[in-house]
C-alpha cells in the first residue's frame, strides 16, 4: 500500500491503542531517583517517553500544565547515533571511546517511525495549555507526512509557522544542492496562542540608507538596516567541535536555536517540554531563561550528558527513573568513612571515596572496549566515575543532593567532610560516565 494511502491507517491506529491504553494500561512506575536544589517544577526523566507521557495523561498530573512542548525526535535517518565518551584520569586516558546512544532505525519503515510518533502527539497534545504550542523538529526525511499528521491530530487551522532552521555545517552532495536545514512544524494548543513577535535586523539593500518617510534606520559595521519581526528563517550555527556548549552527543543542538524559540512561545515562568531530550538543550536553555523544564530521554547516555549540563550550570529539578533503567543501572559504591562527635546531635563525617564498580557487560560499546574498561577500572578503581553527590540527611529513600563534585577534566575530589543531620544517616551517590549509578549510605 503506498504511505498516502496508509496515512489514515496509522493515526486510526494510534487513536485506537491510545484509548485503549488510557483504559487499560496500569501507568509504568518512575522513582525519584534524587534531587537538587529545590527543584520547582523542574524534571529531567530517564525512561520511554510513552511511559512517562501515558503517566502523565492517566493521572491527570500533566494535563494542560505545558506551555511549550519542543521535541527533536529521531529523524528516520537509519542510522546509530553514538555519543563520546571521555574517561581521563591523572593515571589513563581512553581518547575518543564512542558509545551508541540511540538507533533512528524502524521496524516497518517510514510507517513504523510515523505509528511512533503519531502514537506520543497524541499523549503531548492533553498536555498543552490553552496559549500553548508545539514544536516538532524534523528534516527532509519525515517532515511532510508527520505535517499531513499534525494537521489531523491537532487541526489545520492551529498550524501556526513552518520554521526553517538553516545551517552551515554537513549536508554535503555532487548530485543535490546541499541539504542546509532542517523544518520545524509549530502549531498552537489551543484557539489562542502566547506569541512575542520579537525584531532582528534587515539589511538594506547595498547596504545603504533607504531614508524613506517614518522609517527608523540604524548602521553597524555592515552598513545600514532597519529592525523587522523575526522571520521564519532561524541561520543559527551548529554546536561546533570546539563550542564551549559541546556535550559529545551526537545530534546535539544549538541552544541558541532553542533560546530564539522559547523567547517568542513561551513566558518566564512557564512550564516546557521536551519528550526527546537528547544533551538537554531544551533544559539548560529553559533554565537559562526562567523557564521551568521536563525532559526526558530513554537513553542513559543522553541523560547523563543533560545531568552534567544541568549541575553545571547549578540547575535545581527533579530526576525520575524508571523501573526498567533502576534495575538495569546500578554499581557497588566503597568509601573511607571516619566519624566525629559534635556538641550538638550532628555528627561530623570525613568520607574518602574509594571505590565505584559497575559490571562492563552490559555496555554500550564493543567487547575489545568493555575488556578495556575493566582492565582499567581494575587499576584505577575510580575510572569510570564522573561525579558524585552527597546528602548529609538521607532518608533511604530520596536523595537530595546537597553537595557535589565533578571530574574537571582528569582530576576528581575524593574527599568531603559534612555534618550530618539529627538523624544521623547521610549517603554518597557515584554516576559513571555512561550514566549509571552506585548509592552508598552511612550512619552514623
Ligand atoms: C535527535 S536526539 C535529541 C537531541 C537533543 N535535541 C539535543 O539537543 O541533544 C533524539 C533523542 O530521542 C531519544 N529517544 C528516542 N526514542 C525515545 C523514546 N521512546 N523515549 C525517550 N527518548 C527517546 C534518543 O535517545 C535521542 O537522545
Amino acid at each position: 500500500m503506498s504511505l498516502l494511502a496508509s496515512l489514515p491507517r496509522i493515526v486510526e491506529a494510534c487513536r485506537q491503542e491510545y484509548e485503549r491504553a488510557l483504559r487499560e494500561d496500569v501507568p509504568a512506575t518512575f522513582h525519584v531517583s534524587d534531587r537538587m536544589g529545590s527543584p520547582g517544577e523542574n524534571r529531567l526523566i530517564l525512561g520511554d517517553n510513552l511511559d512517562w507521557l501515558h503517566r502523565l495523561v492517566k493521572s491527570g498530573e500533566g494535563l494542560h500544565k505545558v506551555s511549550l512542548i519542543y521535541v527533536d525526535p529521531p529523524f528516520y535517518s537509519g542510522s546509530n547515533y553514538r555519543a563520546e565518551v571521555r574517561i581521563s584520569t591523572e593515571k589513563q586516558k581512553i581518547k575518543g571511546m564512542k558509545s551508541n546512544a540511540y538507533q533512528d532505525r524502524w521496524g516497518g519503515g517510514m510507517e513504523g517511525f510515523l505509528s511512533m510518533l503519531t502514537l506520543r502527539l497524541m499523549y503531548m497534545k492533553e498536555l498543552l495549555t490553552e496559549d500553548g504550542g508545539i514544536i516538532v523538529h524534523l528534516d527532509w526525511r519525515a517532515v511532510h507526512y508527520v505535517k499531513v499528521i499534525m494537521d489531523e491530530l491537532f487541526g489545520q487551522k492551529r498550524f501556526v509557522n513552518e520554521i526553517i532552521w538553516n545551517y552551515k555545517s554537513g549536508g554535503v552532495s555532487t548530485r543535490s544542492f546541499a541539504k542546509k536545514h532542517d523544518t520545524l512544524l509549530y502549531y498552537a494548543g489551543g484557539n489562542r496562542h502566547y506569541f512575542h513577535a520579537k525584531k532582528e535586523k534587515s539589511y538594506n539593500r547595498a547596504f545603504k540608507p533607504y531614508r524613506f518617510k517614518g522609517v527608523k534606520e540604524y548602521k553597524d559595521e555592515l552598513g545600514w538596516y532597519t529592525m523587522v519581526n523575526r522571520k521564519d528563517v532561524l541561520d543559527v550555527d551548529m554546536v561546533g567541535r570546539t563550542s564551549h556548549e559541546r556535550t559529545g552527543y551526537a545530534t546535539q543542538k544549538p541552544e541558541r536555536l532553542l533560546e530564539i524559540l522559547l523567547e517568542s512561545c513561551t513566558k518566564p515562568g512557564d512550564l516546557c517540554a521536551d519528550f526527546f531530550a537528547g544533551s538537554g538543550t531544551l533544559a539548560a536553555a529553559a533554565c537559562r531563561m526562567g523557564r521551568s523544564f521536563m525532559v526526558c530521554d530513554s537513553s542513559p547516555l543522553a541523560i547523563a550528558a543533560s545531568r552534567k549540563r544541568l549541575t553545571s550550570m547549578d540547575a535545581p529539578y527533579v530526576y525520575y527513573i524508571s523501573e526498567k533503567e533502576k534495575n538495569s543501572t546500578s554499581a557497588t559504591v566503597k568509601a573511607e568513612v571516619e566519624t566525629r562527635e559534635t556538641i550538638s546531635r550532628q555528627a561530623l563525617c570525613r568520607v574518602r571515596l574509594t571505590k565505584y564498580e559497575r559490571s562492563c557487560r552490559n555496555l554500550p560499546v564493543s567487547d575489545a572496549e568493555k575488556a578495556a574498561l575493566e582492565k582499567l577500572q581494575a587499576a584505577d578503581p575510580l575510572a569510570l566515575v564522573d561525579y558524585w553527590c552527597i546528602d548529609r540527611n538521607y532518608d533511604g529513600v530520596n536523595f537530595q543532593t546537597q553537595q557535589w563534585f565533578a571530574r574537571e577534566k582528569a582530576d576528581l575530589r575524593t574527599e568531603a567532610e559534612f555534618l550530618t543531620g539529627p538523624a544521623r544517616r547521610a549517603a554518597i551517590k557515584v554516576y559513571d560516565v555512561f550514566g549509571g549509578f552506585g548509592i552508598m549510605e552511612i550512619q552514623v
